[in-house]
């Protein structure tokens, strides 16, 4: 693969579980936008969003975006804010394959709920209505720069990486 792979979709999509599995299959590097905002900047996601406030974070992690496309292909799991910016919609769809993982809402609180009590500050700052309308006006633009949607409400994560990297393998013009 020449290209880089990126997963996006909303939170709880599994972005971070299906990542390194899927670039396990396709002899790929593995990068977390997400986690290597945390480990460059000494603080958890809520405290950078604290410290930053969301404007501050989406910069920051919209710098680590650019760098990680101008890098050597790899296996990218992205933030599920990243496509807010109209920039980012335009460089993941133009430097990387975007793999959009989707799920419903109803998925989403689920897979929330049994976490026990997110971290993700804007699970805490929005409530369940504030998210469940998040998560309507984010689709269009998840949408918007995908090359491959996947359904991932049901299947594991391994499952997820298998299918994805068949897809990809298959399917040239991806
Ligand atoms: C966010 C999702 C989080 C993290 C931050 C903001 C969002 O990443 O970037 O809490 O705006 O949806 P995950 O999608 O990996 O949970």
């Amino acid at each position: 693969m020449e290209r880089s792979i990126a997963l996006t979709g909303f939170m709880t999509a599994g972005k971070s579980s299906i990542g390194p599995q899927l670039a396990m299959r396709l002899g790929l590097g593995f990068t977390d936008l997400d986690a290597l905002l945390v480990q460059e900047e000494g603080a958890g996601i809520g405290e950078l969003f604290e410290r930053y406030g969301e404007a501050g974070f989406r910069e920051r992690e919209s710098g680590l975006l650019r760098a990680a496309l101008n890098g050597p292909a790899c296996v990218l799991s992205t933030g599920g804010g990243i496509i807010h910016s109209e920039d980012n919609r335009r460089r993941l769809a133009r430097g990387s394959t975007v793999v959009w993982l989707d799920l419903r809402f109803e998925t989403v609180r689920f897979r929330l709920s049994e976490a026990g009590g997110s971290t993700r500050p804007l699970v805490r700052q929005l409530g369940p209505e504030g998210l469940r309308d998040l998560h309507y006006r984010r689709r269009p633009l998840y949408a918007s720069c995908a090359d491959l949607r996947i359904d991932a409400d049901r299947a594991a994560p391994g499952r997820l990486a298998r299918h994805i990297a068949a897809h990809l393998q298959r399917d040239a013009s991806l």
